[in-house]
């Protein structure tokens, strides 16, 4: 199915990253408009190379954190004629992202509050701020989706053995932002329903990133499928969710971990 997302024009936070990144690739292939956004830098850089001679993509440069930029940006977008129907709560500060940058998040004990409210800020006021936009800019003027990313460790505790000696690890800010970003989910998706608008969460599993052998042998024990998933696997679900297939979804939260919240 070549145009599973004729007629979405999708916009998308953190597109830069891993997942973003492969999600901007498919949607493009599906017969989407893509709106792509990230941090400036080598991420973005490499997403603009790859795919700025594309008439269906555009990139604009957006901190999901600073109020000011999340107020224009919708604006921004209809401005320059393009009307989003779909959008995606994806940027988030993560274990990979910290670690990359050579600043792993400090132990829980020796977690600062400023250290915990930089990760909210990103990860959930963040998602706050797009979603409100999209009240403001959006919501009601046409029939519109969000879809917020959660994470396996929303709803379920992060297994902390796994991580001994790794170089990066699960921090208390990104469970407690991956759960929260599911109560924005349910909060909006009764609130926005009169007008025409849903939003669900997807809560991928473990993706695997250049992970370790050792790694790998840890987490694919809690994973019912044996193994990490690949970025076009989370990418399935997730195209799924911003087509009109998914139209009578709402305030639902879909697990794509290999079953690893089921056992
Ligand atoms: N990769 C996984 O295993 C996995 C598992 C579960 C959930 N997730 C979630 O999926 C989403 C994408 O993850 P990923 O693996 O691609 O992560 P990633 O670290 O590769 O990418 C995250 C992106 O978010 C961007 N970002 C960070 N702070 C930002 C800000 N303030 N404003 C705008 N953009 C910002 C980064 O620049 C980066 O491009 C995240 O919400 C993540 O929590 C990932």
């Amino acid at each position: 199915m070549a145009d599973q997302l004729k007629g979405r024009t999708i916009f998308i936070t953190g597109s830069g990253g891993v997942l973003g990144s492969t999600y901007v690739r498919r949607m493009l292939d599906q017969g989407a408009r893509v709106v792509a956004s990230d941090l400036p830098g080598p991420r973005a850089e490499a997403l603009k190379e790859k795919h700025g001679g594309n008439p269906d993509f555009r990139f604009y440069d957006l901190d999901v954190g600073v109020e000011d930029q999340v107020i224009e940006i919708f604006q921004r977008i209809l401005k320059d004629g393009w009307e989003p129907n779909v959008v995606l709560n994806n940027a988030a500060i993560t274990g990979e992202m910290l670690m990359g940058a050579g600043k792993p998040f400090p132990d829980f004990a020796d977690t600062t509050v400023a250290d915990f409210e930089r990760t909210l800020r990103t990860n959930l006021t963040g998602a706050f701020m797009i979603a409100r936009q999209m009240d403001r800019d959006i919501v009601g003027k046409w029939p519109a989706t969000l879809v917020n990313v959660a994470s396996m460790y929303a709803l379920n505790g992060a297994h902390h053995p796994i991580y001994e000696g790794m170089p990066f690890k699960n921090f208390s800010a990104y469970g407690v932002t991956k759960a929260g970003i599911h109560g924005l989910t349910v909060w909006l998706a009764g609130y926005w329903a009169p007008r025409k608008a849903t939003v669900n969460t997807i809560a991928p599993g473990a993706v695997f990133n250049g992970h370790s052998d050792e790694f790998q042998r840890r987490v694919s024990e809690l994973i019912m499928a044996g193994r990490m998933a690949q970025p076009d696997e989370i990418a399935d679900a997730m195209l799924f969710l911003c087509s009109a297939q998914a139209g009578y979804m709402t305030g639902q939260l879909v697990n794509v971990d290999g079953g690893f919240s089921a056992w």
